[in-house]
């Protein structure tokens, strides 16, 4: 069995074959999946059944674990998995739907606005590994967008005029959008906004991308409104239809994303049924920008 795979988006996205990931893999499968991630920032695998010991085994082939604190508000006793998974389900402890008006349960609504994770993070990721689960009937698609398509396509005033812009990104302006403006004083400094460049270059590629997200609300040295207008017309541009990836998930689906060049979103669906989505997360090397201290 070697691995192989297939390009099925026309400007991103790989479907790979021929590996089994709850196994310790080859060195020539690493370097397969890490040129794969290179040239296509999304992989996709199917029938990938695994436990969370081996999703975190697999994905530390690629880089170290993020430390997911300050991502959230879920209190370390409520968490249903352990440390190293990030929990992107809609179940409490229990195993359950969480309550439709819990505040944890509105926060990850959050999660159906486009972003890139750990957008709001100083140093913000670098890829993340998401295994399914347990799936819903219907809605929950992953919609993933490539951010380096989405800058090439740009004209050459809009490329001058973003090149050297920094945004501020914040847990509590992408939520704030959604109407979830009280936090407490701990929650207030664990959100505070962060610097990342508008456009970002690629460590491996050398290419440029636009680093959007629903967590950038301000851009510094410029009025609110008019960074804001600019944000959402950048954002509806690199969300257009020919440079998005929709991912109709199956159950034990495995996809990893390189945040650094692709933003996603996932669509809306019935939170009274289960969903069981796992998630991890490398930590990015440095920043994208100097940060404001
Ligand atoms: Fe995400």
């Amino acid at each position: 069995m070697s691995i192989a795979i297939r390009q099925i988006h026309p400007v991103f996205v790989g479907e790979v074959s021929g590996v089994d990931i709850s196994k310790p893999l080859s060195r020539d499968e690493v370097t397969a999946i890490d040129e794969g991630m290179v040239r296509y920032a999304i992989l996709v695998f199917h029938d990938q059944k695994i436990t969370d010991e081996q999703q975190m085994a697999f994905t530390v082939n690629f880089g170290t674990l993020e430390d997911a604190r300050g991502g959230n508000i879920t209190r370390p006793e409520d968490r249903r998995l352990q440390v190293g998974m990030n929990d992107v389900s809609n179940l409490g402890k229990d195993g359950r739907p969480l309550e439709r008006d819990s505040r944890v349960q509105l926060f990850n609504l959050g999660n159906m606005l486009w972003h890139s994770d750990s957008s709001f993070r100083p140093i913000p990721a670098k890829y993340s590994l998401l295994s399914a689960r347990l799936v819903n009937p219907i809605g929950g698609n992953t919609e993933y967008a490539d951010m380096r398509a989405a800058y090439d396509a740009l004209d050459a005033q809009t490329k001058t005029l973003i090149e050297d812009l920094v945004c501020e990104h914040s847990l509590m302006h992408s939520r704030g959008s959604l109407g979830l403006v009280d936090y407490t004083e701990e929650e207030k400094v664990m959100f505070r906004p962060v610097r990342q460049r508008l456009v970002r270059t690629h460590p491996v590629t050398g290419r440029k991308s636009l680093y959007l997200s629903s967590h950038a609300g301000a851009i510094v040295g410029m009025p609110t409104p008019e960074a804001r207008i600019l944000l959402r017309d950048l954002t509806e541009h690199a969300t257009q239809p020919q440079f998005v990836y929709v991912h109709r998930w199956r159950p034990w689906d495995f996809v990893m994303w390189d945040n650094r060049r692709t933003m996603h979103r996932v669509r809306r669906y019935d939170q009274s049924h289960p969903r069981d989505m796992r998630r991890t997360t490398l930590a990015g090397d440095a920043p994208t920008v100097a940060q404001q201290v």
